[in-house]
């Protein structure tokens, strides 16, 4: 079984994602990163990672999600916000909505914090406090602080079981 992981990642948040997914599953998969052109889809299963940009799927990948038609995938992405945060619930939703709708199998999806790149950071605190994405409340400072210690272990061996279990309902389907 031949098996795809596609990805995109700007500091290496999902990165760190799709090779702990890549180290756990079978030997027949390939890794590569969206921006360096990955060939053409031959796989019988697809990874798709991502991050969040701006409360949505990045905008490469959302592009390249929207040409898909058939295939069987599963995917996952990092962001800051909280694991069980309206964000993460909601790109789960909609990014399986649209895929189903272009006629693919979605299997499931993984997702866990990621560091913020400390130049946004640093931005946004030079912002004045009228800025919709100024000021630096306790709550915020409380997330990007908690954000900066992942992906740690505990999310990749997460992601990587998320892997196997996609591979095994992979299988079970094929047999039924
Ligand atoms: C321009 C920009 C916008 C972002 N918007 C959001 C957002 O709306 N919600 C969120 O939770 N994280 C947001 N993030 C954080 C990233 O999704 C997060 O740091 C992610 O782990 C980055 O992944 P990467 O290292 O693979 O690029 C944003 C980051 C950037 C740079």
């Amino acid at each position: 079984m031949k098996t795809q992981i596609i990805y995109c990642s700007q500091t290496s948040n999902t990165r760190q994602v799709a090779q702990a997914l890549f180290g756990a599953i079978g030997p027949d998969t390939t890794l590569v990163e969206l921006k360096d052109n990955p060939e053409p889809l031959n796989g019988d299963l697809l990874f798709l990672g991502f991050w969040i940009d701006r409360a949505r799927v990045n905008q490469e990948m959302a592009d390249f999600m929207a040409r898909l038609k058939n295939q069987t995938l599963a995917f996952f992405f990092t962001q800051v916000g909280w694991p069980e945060g309206p964000t993460a619930r909601r790109i789960v939703q909609r990014t399986t909505e649209l895929l189903t709708a272009n006629s693919n199998v979605v299997l499931g999806a993984f997702h866990c914090q990621g560091r913020m790149n400390p130049a946004i950071i640093a931005m946004a605190r030079r912002l004045p406090v009228t800025h919709p994405r100024g000021g630096y409340s306790f709550a915020r400072a409380a997330l990007l602080a908690e954000s900066n210690l992942h992906p740690d272990q505990t999310d990749l061996a997460q992601a990587a079981e998320f892997g196997h279990e996609i591979m095994l309902k992979y299988l079970r389907r094929k047999q039924n």
